[in-house]
């Protein structure tokens, strides 16, 4: 049996560790706090200990002779994770640290599309100072800017004009507050347009979709409130979305692939691992918002469960350099609703009962993923962010999302998640503005 070892705590490492399980892996799983969904699936084979510690987690991985690594968070990969266990002689899903930089610096990106001439780019400009940012301000226009710290921000930094920018002096309140905290940033044209999110399977050379995924990143519903790390999400059953065609996929597909060939090119280092591309599809073609070097959370709870393929040959391909380009998903559409703390983002609160009725839930057919949750003898409680992604799983998305909803409806708490994510009426609203754009 292969042994695999799982780094991270969150739901996506929950559903990525089931994947694992499903392909016949023994499970171990190292995490900086307890996930009682992956404890559970480990059968106990697990160490709660920082996820930044990597002398620790070798040490683990030699004492239990893991056959190889997924490291499911960022922050670990942004600063060499998989290089300090490749050197070790093990195996290890996810970029090596230069090739991690398409997430860990925003500036390395704009700079690589730039040189490259990737068409996904868009106008930005780098920053350490405020020198000439008044003057790029007026370049591009008040109401055309978004600011962004260059490095990891867990989804926070991000200040779009009209969102959370309101004037020209809030932006230089912004970046002069990046400023004084030494944080270079790049400023940035606002576009407009529909976010999908393509997340792919990368081997140093092939790049393999996974079905489109659409995040909901807003805390409540109708895409209001402040920004979170994402309250749920949707695919459907052809794996593309209403307002997203083949077309715009093929051209995402293609800049991904020039991206991992321009990485190699600019740093000797082929991008292995997963590669999420956040993108827009704009009157001008598809956008880059942001590249992760990882799976997305919720994004993840939307493909894995429905990969047809065995997902520790996908894992050895990668591994290999030989990954096969007919990965198979389920034509299924599913929904991802996020159970939170009330009062997340802002003042979650924690420490809060979670009740769960695992066989009414296995009676509707809907599965859940723990995020940010504890458990207590039998018990689980919340903590300060998302706590659990309850996923619905069918031909069509109505049906999808009716099931995730019966689902939610058996987890009670001092929780809340956003009604209106997979609904048609949700749907129909991204539809409408694509169409009013295109038009
Ligand atoms: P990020 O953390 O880079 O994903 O950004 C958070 C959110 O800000 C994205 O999901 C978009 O909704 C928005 N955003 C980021 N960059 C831009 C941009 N250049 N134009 C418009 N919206 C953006
Ligand atoms: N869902 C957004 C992310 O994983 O960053």
């Amino acid at each position: 049996m292969v042994k695999v070892l799982i780094i991270g705590h969150g739901a996506r490492e929950h559903v990525i560790g089931e994947a694992l399980v499903r392909s016949g892996a023994n499970l171990y799983a190292f995490m900086s706090s307890k996930n009682a969904g992956l404890e559970d699936l480990s059968q106990g084979r697990i160490k709660v200990h920082s996820e930044m510690d990597f002398k620790e987690i070798i040490d683990y991985c030699k004492l239990n002779i893991i056959d190889f690594v997924v490291v499911g968070p960022e922050a670990p990969l942004v600063v060499g994770i998989v290089d300090a266990i490749e050197r070790n002689g093990i195996p290890c899903i996810g970029p090596r640290i230069e090739a991690a930089q398409l997430e860990g610096s925003k500036i390395f990106t704009r700079r690589l599309l730039e040189k490259y001439k990737i068409s996904s780019n868009i106008k930005s400009k780098n920053f350490y100072s405020m020198e000439n940012v008044e003057n790029y301000i007026k370049e591009l226009g008040v109401e055309n800017i978004v600011v962004k710290p260059d490095g990891l921000t867990g989804g926070k930094g991000v200040k779009v004009y009209g969102d959370h920018l309101f004037s020209k002096q809030d932006i230089l309140d912004y970046c002069q507050t990046l400023v004084k905290q030494k944080s270079p940033f790049i400023i940035e044209e606002k576009i407009e347009g529909e976010e999908f999110t393509l997340q792919t399977l990368v081997d140093g050379k092939h790049v393999v979709a996974t079905p489109l995924v659409q995040d909901h990143k807003r805390a409540y519903e109708d895409d209001t409130g402040p920004n979170t790390g994402g309250m749920g999400s949707y695919s459907m059953e052809d794996h593309l979305m209403p307002f997203i065609t083949q077309n715009d996929v093929d051209e995402a597909l293609e800049d991904m692939r020039k991206v991992v060939a321009a990485v190699k090119a600019e740093t000797g280092v082929e991008y292995k691992g997963f590669l999420y591309g956040g993108y827009m599809k704009t009157v001008k073609g598809i956008k880059l918002i942001e590249f992760n070097s990882r799976l997305g959370d919720p994004e993840a709870m939307n493909v894995l469960p429905i990969l047809k393929t065995d997902f520790i040959d996908v894992c050895m391909g990668i591994i290999n350099g030989n990954l096969k380009s007919n990965i198979e998903f389920e034509n299924k559409a599913t929904v991802c609703k996020y159970l939170a703390p009330e009062g997340y983002p802002g003042s979650p609160k924690k420490d809060e009962l979670v009740k769960i009725d695992k066989n009414k839930l296995k009676q509707i057919g809907a599965r859940y993923y723990y995020a940010s949750v504890y458990r207590k003898g039998d018990e689980i409680f919340t903590t300060t962010s998302r706590a659990i992604g309850v996923v619905g799983i069918a031909n069509d998305l109505e049906s999808a999302e009716k099931i995730a909803e019966q689902g939610i409806g058996c987890i009670s708490g001092k929780l809340f998640y956003r009604k209106d994510v997979g609904t048609l009426k949700l749907l129909q609203k991204r539809i409408d503005h694509m169409n009013s754009l295109l038009k």
